[in-house]
């Protein structure tokens, strides 16, 4: 057995939370709440953290465009709050000990080398290089400062802990498809594809695991755990953003789920 491994082995279960309430086997059920996630999911100890956070502060502002509008310029891009290296150690310092088996989390080069640094600084945490989605349907932006990223990363880590039966299994280094979403309505920038969140919820999480997903957005993790078998929770802290993912979990929506 290599060193890495058999010090899995003997690693005692990380402790967990006094408090808190693991709910297992609880089937395709979610709860979204409305607030900011260090506020809302304080009492959630899940078994993924399946996420897609703001970016770094460089990829914000360079998303930024100018177009006129009626005669007025109007300032496009992300109309979120950027990350900075110390709100990505606020997240990992709350879920790291929330989380039992899998940390997956979008981002750009700076957000994801934070939180994979961190987890495995602070945390002892098995760190992986970044996984990508290649999207097939990506458009070039030629008055771009850089290069045009047709790629997203993917920070994946998990604790140092035996993993279950069957859970050492193949899992994709880069997904690739579209990045067309249902989403008919202006103003959701960011929102991922239902087959990219499906994907990355079946290979990271097994049926019956509760999912969580602190920066929920339009909902897209929580309804991909939904059609994957899987309970999940999320927080969103954008009104608009938060009624338009409960309008879409519709029925399975199933508030004080861990009460
Ligand atoms: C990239 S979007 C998520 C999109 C989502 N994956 C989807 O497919 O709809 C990030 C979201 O995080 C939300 N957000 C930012 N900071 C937050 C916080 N501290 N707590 C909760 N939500 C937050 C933003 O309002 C935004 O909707």
């Amino acid at each position: 057995m290599s060193d890495e491994l058999s010090r899995e082995a003997a690693a005692p279960a990380a402790a967990e939370p006094a408090l808190l309430r693991p709910v297992r086997r609880l089937g395709p059920v979610a709860d979204l709440r409305f607030g900011l996630y260090a506020e809302v999911l304080k009492d959630v100890v899940a078994d993924a953290l399946i996420t897609d956070p703001p970016y770094s502060a460089r990829t914000h502002t360079g998303q930024r465009s100018l177009s006129r509008r009626a005669g007025e310029l109007v300032v496009g891009g992300i109309d979120y709050q950027s990350l900075s290296e110390p709100d990505v150690h606020a997240l990992v310092e709350l879920f790291a000990p929330r989380t039992r088996r899998w940390w997956v989390m979008f981002g750009d080069h700076l957000t994801t080398a934070w939180a994979l640094e961190h987890l495995a600084r602070a945390f002892d945490w098995y760190t992986f290089p970044p996984i990508t989605w290649e999207k097939t349907d990506a458009a070039p932006r030629f008055c771009a400062d850089g290069p045009s990223p047709s790629k997203e990363w993917i920070a994946v880590a998990r604790p140092r802990r035996k993993m279950r039966e069957g859970e050492r299994r193949y899992r994709t280094g880069c997904y690739r498809g579209p990045s067309r979403t249902s989403c008919r309505e202006p103003g959701f920038v960011g929102q991922k594809p239902e087959w990219l969140m499906r994907a990355i919820v079946r290979d990271y999480s097994e049926p019956g695991d509760l999912v969580v997903d602190p920066f929920a957005g339009r909902g897209t993790t929580l309804v991909a755990a939904r059609a994957e078998g899987r309970a999940s929770i999320g927080a969103e802290c954008d009104l608009r953003s938060y009624e338009s993912a409960r309008a879409r979990l519709g029925r399975s929506y199933t508030p004080l789920l861990l009460q």
